[in-house]
């Protein structure tokens, strides 16, 4: 190949790369790198869990392409109303406050809270919970839950509201808070119930009670986004009527 035809292949080269990039959108979506079994960043330091896979499936589907990046919790609001972020798959659940900042998908998954507490071995080598979930939520009690979530309003609205004086101790995420339970810092923590489930495994912990606030999950866009609103919600509902929803949902969420 001559110079010329070269020079007239890389120009053929660079528009297909700048038409291919005009072709697909591309999006950043913004995750907690450690609520499993939904978002979490895995052993090889690549995202992983239930919503990484349904965006990185949905993505496919409606043809743009995806980028996955950790935020912490508490900041990943501010971080998308900025526009670091495009929007938050993240087990986030849809509440009326959050409403008023952002615009949500569908829902797309439905969860209750949990309450964590220690396992202690007996005498007799029998496991045995320390606390049951009314006398791990009594006044005094250090009960830890992930800063900014719907687990904090909980405590906050109706336990402490209630006149029941607990210590809110909060983590920048929630299996922080499990580390201290685990080593007696705190007497209980309090998440959502998959993520209780999915982070307990091989630990002396347990989940002693639920709450059912039955919270819905959605995904969160900028208010105004409509076209992305519009691309990942018809994005959720064809991968609910594909037998890859199951399989996502068996593989993370059912029978872990
Ligand atoms: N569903 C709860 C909420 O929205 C907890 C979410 C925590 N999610 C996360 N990625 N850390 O407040």
């Amino acid at each position: 190949m001559n110079y010329r035809n070269a020079l007239v292949w890389t120009v053929i080269g660079a528009m297909a790369l700048t038409v291919g990039a005009l072709g697909a959108p591309r999006y950043v979506d913004g995750i907690d790198a450690a609520f499993p079994p939904f978002s979490f960043i895995d052993d090889n330091g690549v995202p992983a869990g239930f919503d990484v896979d349904v965006v990185r499936w949905i993505a496919d589907e409606m043809g743009f392409e995806v980028e996955i990046v950790p935020v912490d919790w508490d900041a990943i609001i501010p971080t998308l109303l900025v526009g670091n972020i495009d929007f938050i798959a993240s087990g986030m659940t849809i509440t009326q406050a959050r409403k008023e900042r952002v615009s949500f998908t569908e829902p797309y998954w439905q969860v209750d809270l949990a309450v964590v507490v220690r396992q202690e071995t007996q005498s007799d080598g029998e496991q045995q919970a320390e606390f049951n979930v009314f006398t791990a939520v009594q006044p005094g009690r250090r009960i830890g839950v992930q800063r900014g979530t719907t687990s904090q309003d909980w405590l906050e609205d109706e336990v402490l509201a209630a006149g029941i004086g607990i210590n809110i101790v909060l983590y920048d995420n929630f299996l922080l808070a499990l580390e201290d339970l685990l080593i007696g810092r705190i007497d209980a923590a309090v998440m959502d119930e998959p993520t209780a489930l999915s982070s307990i495994a091989d630990r002396p912990l347990t989940v002693v009670g639920t709450i059912a606030t039955g919270e819905i999950y959605g995904y969160a866009v900028r208010q105004g986004d409509t076209e992305l609103l519009n691309t990942l919600n018809e994005g959720l509902s064809r991968i609910q009527s594909d037998p890859m929803w199951d399989q996502l949902v068996a593989k993370w969420l059912v029978g872990r």
